[in-house]
């Protein structure tokens, strides 16, 4: 199955963006964006399967040299075979590429699992973010939307692990994604 899903680095499409949409909204994982959001989105990986729309992960430039992996989400009729892997491999590797410093915030046990085999410090305090997201979660949660889905998924959201986050420095050497 995975042999036949690529990983391309562009913009979403609106009907993919209208598909990512209504996925967010089914996983307390993740607030949720607008479909105007998703679409002015530049940095953004998309996961096809025999050529079909089947998730999605979109990176953030913050402040000093920082950047957020966020939005990881694979459709639920995909999932289980290596796509979620692959978009985060993607990112990352971009990431380093560019020389980046890279958070995630995360709740998801896989992803948290992958931050970890990256080496990325992962804990849940999140006070202790870097400069660049506590001057950038102001700006994120500044939607009327956002706010809506936070109150539509509260009890979810509080019957979920704790959100945790990844932190790791650029030190000048290319962190590589570990092989599955
Ligand atoms: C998190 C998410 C993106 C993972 O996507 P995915 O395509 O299912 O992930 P993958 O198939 O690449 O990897 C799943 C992992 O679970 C393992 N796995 C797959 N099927 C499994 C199964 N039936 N039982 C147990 N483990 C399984 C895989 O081996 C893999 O582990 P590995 O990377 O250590 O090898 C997806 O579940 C999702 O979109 N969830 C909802 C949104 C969300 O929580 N996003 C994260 C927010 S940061």
């Amino acid at each position: 199955m995975a042999a036949e899903c690529e990983i391309f680095h562009r913009p979403l499409t609106y009907s993919e963006a209208v598909r990512l949409h209504a996925e967010l909204k089914t996983t307390p994982n993740i607030l949720g964006y607008t479909v105007r959001e998703l679409t002015r989105l530049s940095d953004v990986y998309v996961a096809e399967f025999g050529g079909e729309f089947a998730g999605a992960c979109f990176c953030v430039d913050l402040i000093q040299d920082w950047t957020e992996i966020a939005a990881l989400c694979v459709l639920a009729d995909f999932r289980g075979a290596g796509l979620g892997r692959k978009l985060f491999w993607a990112a990352w590797e971009r990431t380093q590429e560019r020389r980046r410093h890279v958070y995630v915030l995360s709740r998801n046990a896989q992803v948290i699992k992958w931050m970890q085999e990256l080496g990325m410090t992962v804990d849940d305090k999140l006070w202790r973010a870097p400069w660049a997201v506590h001057c950038y979660m102001p700006r994120y949660m500044a939607s009327r939307y956002r706010f809506t889905e936070s109150v539509r998924k509260r009890k979810e959201i509080g019957q979920c692990p704790p959100l945790m986050q990844g932190i790791m420095k650029y030190a000048g050497d290319c962190k590589k994604f570990p092989a599955s």
